[in-house]
């Protein structure tokens, strides 16, 4: 095993939930901010549906998440103890600093030949806790020379807390770039922001997302009685007539919509079903490029295998929130279809996954890393780190639930045969 980057405590305290819902001690957002920005994101929701009609999900979802002017995402900092859920990487260093994820990238990287340059590239970073984490673990093995840093995020807010969690002073393109700002890091690592994957140049790149995909819209489909050839109904959202100004309703379509037609399966057995097809044209993208650059993925969320149903759901507080009430104030997410992703790539790229995040980061030597660091430890980081240690790995909390998938070139098939992808496979 490789020799972990850092030995000491730096583990956060939490009381905090996961987006599963499960409540471990709920903390308080600032409700004059809430309404403000959920009143006028709900009359704008209500004044389109007058014009055009009842609008998709997946529109209901987009304009929630990341209309410019109130979207959920854009102008607050909503991840961690004072926002509304709390994710793996914010919960320290087992997950982040020397963290499972970081040394997986290197390591695999390593096992490609470390290929130069290498773009590291993480889509919807949140905080930046994760790429700071790992721009340090390729600065502690004197990697760090030929890497570049590239975040694909949309809130102007994000952007802002990710540049100083990377110490990075922004500086604005001089002229029309793909890129929207840039920086360089104290260790001189450059770095920049986009607003899509597809506008990252095109280079050998390792690919990452952790709890992205479940926040990009999904479709919504319901079965009718009689599942005839047009069986399918999509589910729309209507202004509801019968409460308040800001909850809305679930109605169904009268015929069959263009996604509707679409995206269903023609083998399809569920009476309910969820698809996310801005998730599968990224995926797509990512086939091409892995397959053309060279490159290696790793993605981390919230999960089924084309089994679940209905999972689309809110967060506000830590608690789980109708996804139909006071648009804007409470995160909105559904569980990545996993199997829908395969189904997206599996003709162009290795997949392996996806894993329990329990098995990964076992496979990966949590348990060893949270010995070492226990060895150096008061007795208040201790029960910080267990906290953070049974808060990833526990079967009830996120470690049965959390999944994550890797995505490689399958020019590799044979190389992969002789070194097995790390974490998804027992050694
Ligand atoms: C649930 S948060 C996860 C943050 C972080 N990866 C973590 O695990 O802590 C989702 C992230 O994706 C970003 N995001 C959501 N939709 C996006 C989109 N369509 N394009 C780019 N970023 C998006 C959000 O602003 C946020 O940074």
């Amino acid at each position: 095993m490789m020799a972990w980057a850092a030995d000491t405590c730096n583990v956060v305290p939490m009381d905090l939930t996961n987006r599963r819902g499960r409540v471990f001690n709920a903390a308080c957002v600032p409700p004059s901010k809430i309404k403000r920005e959920s009143v006028s994101l709900a009359g704008q929701l209500r004044a389109k549906i007058k014009a055009v009609g009842p609008i998709t999900v997946a529109e209901y979802m987009k304009e929630v998440l990341t209309n410019p002017v109130a979207g959920y995402y854009m102008h607050r900092d909503v991840i961690g103890e004072t926002g509304d859920f709390i994710t793996s990487p914010e919960l320290g260093q087992l997950f982040g600093e020397a963290s499972m994820v970081a040394i997986w990238c290197f390591s695999e990287w390593q096992k490609m030949g470390s290929p130069i340059p290498l773009q590291l590239v993480e889509m919807g970073p949140g905080r930046g806790s994760l790429a700071v984490d790992i721009l340090r673990v390729f600065e502690r093995f004197g990697a760090a020379n030929e890497v570049s840093l590239h975040l694909v995020e949309l809130s102007p807010h994000l952007r802002q807390v990710q540049s100083e969690a990377l110490l990075v002073t922004i500086t604005r393109p001089q002229q029309t770039e793909l890129y929207y700002q840039s920086g360089t890091t104290a260790t001189d690592i450059p770095v920049f922001w986009y607003n899509s994957v597809q506008d990252v140049p095109r280079q050998f790149s390792c690919f990452l997302a952790h709890e992205f995909f479940d926040a990009l819209p999904i479709h919504k489909f319901q079965a009718r009685a009689s599942l005839t050839e047009d069986g399918w109904r999509e589910v729309l959202i209507d202004i509801d007539p019968a409460a308040g100004r800001d909850k809305f309703r679930y109605v169904m379509s009268q015929t069959p919509t263009p996604a509707s037609k679409l995206l269903i399966k023609a083998d399809e057995k569920r009476d309910h079903v969820e698809v996310c097809p801005e998730g599968g044209v990224i995926l797509e993208h990512l086939a091409v490029r892995l397959e053309e650059d060279g490159g290696l993925a790793l993605f981390a969320d919230y999960g089924h295998d084309g089994t679940k149903t209905d999972t689309f759901r809110g967060f506000r507080n830590h608690q789980l929130h109708d996804p139909l009430v006071d648009p804007g104030s409470a995160d909105l997410t559904a569980d990545v279809d996993f199997s829908y992703f395969r189904a997206c790539v599996e003709d162009k790229l290795l997949m392996f996954g996806p894993v329990t995040q329990r098995d990964f980061l076992k496979r990966m030597g949590i348990d060893v890393r949270l010995q070492i660091l226990l060895q150096n430890c008061d007795e208040k980081q201790k029960q910080n780190l267990l906290f953070g240690y049974h808060m990833m790995v526990d079967e009830d909390k996120m470690g049965e639930r959390f999944k994550l998938f890797s995505l490689f070139p399958s020019v590799l098939k044979e190389h992969l045969v002789r070194f097995p992808v790390s974490g998804f496979v027992d050694s």
